[in-house]
């Protein structure tokens, strides 16, 4: 049985390294290898975030995304690093247009399962799910992730705006919707 508190003790621990975002990557490392305790959580069936800790200096989540779902690009403004556990989650990176609005594309990498990444506080990414199948993961960030302002981009082309907690609660409740007839589809 998995014990979150083990999780999040481990994560508190790594904030108090040198390099903590390099100290939480070796903790999800951990988790991904079994040696924190069994699977962290059941089967899922429906794309979410859902906070196991946030403190001012410390937030993990369980995110879920649902098959086929993107979320737009969008900065943290802290260190983040992620570790997948099922499924595959692809990541494109940006950086703002020198001039006019908007992002242009950098790179991008693709995660499978156990597979984790560290991002550092500057990042721009975007989000795929390519699968016709939930991807779990779980995220871990380096301060307050609800309360920090940041920003998002409705795509590449469009401007910077602040990041909406509320819009991205909507991405995963659309992505879930459009989920049930992509399954429906394959069952
Ligand atoms: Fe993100």
């Amino acid at each position: 049985m998995f014990d979150s508190g083990v999780l999040i003790e481990a994560c508190q621990e790594a904030l108090k390294e040198k390099a903590p975002s390099l100290a939480a990557k070796e903790v999800l490392e951990r988790l991904m290898g079994g040696q924190l305790g069994s699977e962290p959580f059941g089967p899922v069936e429906a794309g979410g975030l859902t906070a196991i800790h946030r403190s001012d200096d410390l937030t993990i989540l369980h995110v879920v995304w649902a098959p086929n779902m993107s979320l737009y690009p969008h900065d943290h403004r802290m260190w983040a690093v992620i570790g997948v556990y099922g499924g595959q989650e692809d990541n494109t990176f940006y950086k703002r247009r020198s001039a006019g609005v908007g992002l242009e594309m950098v790179n991008g990498k693709s995660l499978g399962e156990k597979d984790v990444v560290v991002l550092g506080d500057q990042v721009i990414h975007s989000v795929t799910n390519p699968r016709r199948a939930y991807t779990a993961a779980i995220h871990v960030y380096g301060g307050d992730f609800f309360a920090t302002s940041r920003s998002e981009w409705a795509s590449p082309e469009a401007p910077e705006q602040p990041y909406s907690v509320e819009g991205a609660m909507k991405a995963f409740a659309d992505a879930n919707e459009r989920a049930k007839e992509l399954l429906r589809e394959d069952a």
